[in-house]
């Protein structure tokens, strides 16, 4: 017997928004247990979610025409941060359109161009490291991955512009870093600019400071003569759509910001954990360095992110800490049905990564960190998907195992690393994301060669 609003959850809407934004995977975990397929939750403002965990079901889900569903629809919590021009919140022809621009960047050969950058970054945060004393491995990470996206990304590395704009962008994502403040995504009013020091107001304040530098650095390069940068923006501004039209420097700013928003947190916070679980199992650390040492001295960097145990780590992380423990909602336009299940129109319908990626039978003891797993066997894109899937699949997928891949490979061949504590450490809300509770205290230990701390090229960083 087919059903509209499978197996509902029968807890106030209200209720059931505070858990989900003060301890989600316990609210998921709960109940998966009892509804181990899908189940629904109703979510005070946002709507009934129906929760996906069978992986037959979700893998029918990405392999329908994304024209059935409405999912920009889904991500407007994220408008007032991304504004309204963003990938995130298109659909149809549209997002078809932008992602096609985007693309060319993220993939392929691009990427090579961008791995001697990551090193000399990874370098230049490193170096500033000292012996015997202790730092936050998050905010140490995030150091790193904010200036990939404002070098990388933006095309900035020097500069007026360049110093104004990387405390900006650190201060408007620091505006959601706990689970109280993040209700500035899930509650709309707290959007709302209600004065000076209201989270609304502060938020406008540095979008307008922020858009306007975006916009500065728009206008030069479109008038720079000669060569295209290498950079993504100047890629993106040069890039022509089917009809041979340039993207709006509206859209340029939307997109931006976009990939500044979900691109250096998930990225920051992933290698935080990778360092930790590196250094609490110390086999761990011992197997990627053998790999790295088989390199022999100075190896390419795109050796580098070939290393098979080195990939399984990353796969094995991605796969323990979902930083955004669902994939964006597919609303259905249509009545349809999927497994045994008939859902109506407007079903909001929510895979999610987090409850996939720990159901026993496709990962044995999933509370265990085994990248072996990952060497062992294949899984298929709706048994594994820590960057979604279908025609809405993470952009920059790419780009962030390049990322953790190098900036591991880095920092444990030049440095000595020690967890302050082998405390376990929590998992918590950081606006969107979920986060380790305390970052991650390391400690440094030594450096393990004597170049580590003087790279050849000087990277100049922001405090
Ligand atoms: C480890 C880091 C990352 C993780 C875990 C991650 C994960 C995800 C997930 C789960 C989605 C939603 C996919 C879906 O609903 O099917 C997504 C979308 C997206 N991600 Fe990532 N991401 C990461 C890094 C990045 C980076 C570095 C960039 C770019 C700089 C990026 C750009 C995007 C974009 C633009 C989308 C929206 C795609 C669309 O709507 O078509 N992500 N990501």
């Amino acid at each position: 017997m087919k059903k509209a609003l499978p197996n509902l959850v029968n807890r106030p809407a209200w209720w059931l928004l505070a858990e989900w934004i003060i301890d989600p995977l316990n609210l998921l975990q709960k109940w998966a247990k009892k509804y181990p397929d899908l189940f629904t939750i109703s979510l005070a403002g946002i709507g009934d979610e129906v929760i996906i965990s069978n992986p037959e079901i979700i893998e029918e889900i990405f392999n329908k025409d994304a024209k059935q569903f409405h999912i920009g629809r889904g991500n407007q919590i994220i408008a007032p941060l991304v504004g309204q021009n963003s990938l995130l919140l298109m659909d149809g022809e549209r997002h078809k359109r932008e992602r096609k621009l985007l693309m060319p960047s993220f993939h392929g050969e691009r990427l090579q161009t961008y791995a001697q950058q990551i090193c000399e970054i990874t370098e230049a945060v490193a170096s500033q490291w000292q012996e015997g004393k202790g730092f936050i491995a998050r905010t140490a990470m995030q150091k790193i991955t904010l200036e990939v996206i404002t070098q990388i990304v933006f095309g900035l590395r020097e500069g007026e512009r360049y110093q104004k704009i990387k405390p900006l962008l650190a201060a408007m994502l620091n505006l959601t870093d706990s689970p109280l403040r993040s209700s500035l995504f899930f509650i709309p009013f707290l959007q709302k600019d209600l004065g000076y020091w209201s989270p609304g107001g502060i938020l406008k304040r540095y979008q307008l400071e922020i858009r306007e530098l975006l916009q500065a650095e728009i206008e030069e390069k479109r008038h720079q003569k000669g060569e295209i940068g290498k950079d993504i923006l100047s890629l993106m501004i040069a890039a022509r759509d089917e009809q041979g039209e340039p993207m709006s420097n509206l859209e340029l700013k939307d997109e931006l910001l976009t990939l500044l928003f979900v691109g250096h947190e998930t990225t920051a916070t992933l290698l935080a954990w990778a360092f930790y679980q590196i250094h609490r199992l110390p086999q761990v650390r011992q197997k990627i360095l053998q790999e790295l040492d088989s390199l022999g001295e100075n190896p390419n960097p795109m050796q580098i992110t070939q290393l098979p145990y080195l990939t399984a780590v990353c796969q094995e992380t991605l796969r323990m800490y979902p930083v955004i423990p669902i994939v964006f909602s597919r609303i259905t336009k249509t009545a349809m049905d999927i497994g045994n299940y008939h859902f109506e129109p407007q079903t909001i319908l929510t895979p999610s990564i987090y409850l996939v990626h720990y159901r026993e039978d496709l990962y044995p003891q999933p509370q265990e960190f085994k990248p072996e797993r990952f060497l062992e066997r294949q899984y298929s894109p709706s048994e594994y998907f820590p960057f979604g899937g279908g025609s809405r699949r993470c952009l920059g997928y790419a780009l962030a195992l390049l990322e953790m891949k190098l900036v591991i490979a880095k920092i444990l061949s030049g440095y000595e690393l020690a967890l302050v504590d082998n405390k376990p450490v929590k998992i918590t809300r950081r606006g969107l994301t979920l986060a380790p509770s305390g970052g991650i205290p390391l400690l440094l230990k030594s450096k393990r060669h004597p170049q580590a701390s003087s790279p050849e090229k000087t990277v100049t960083l922001v405090p």
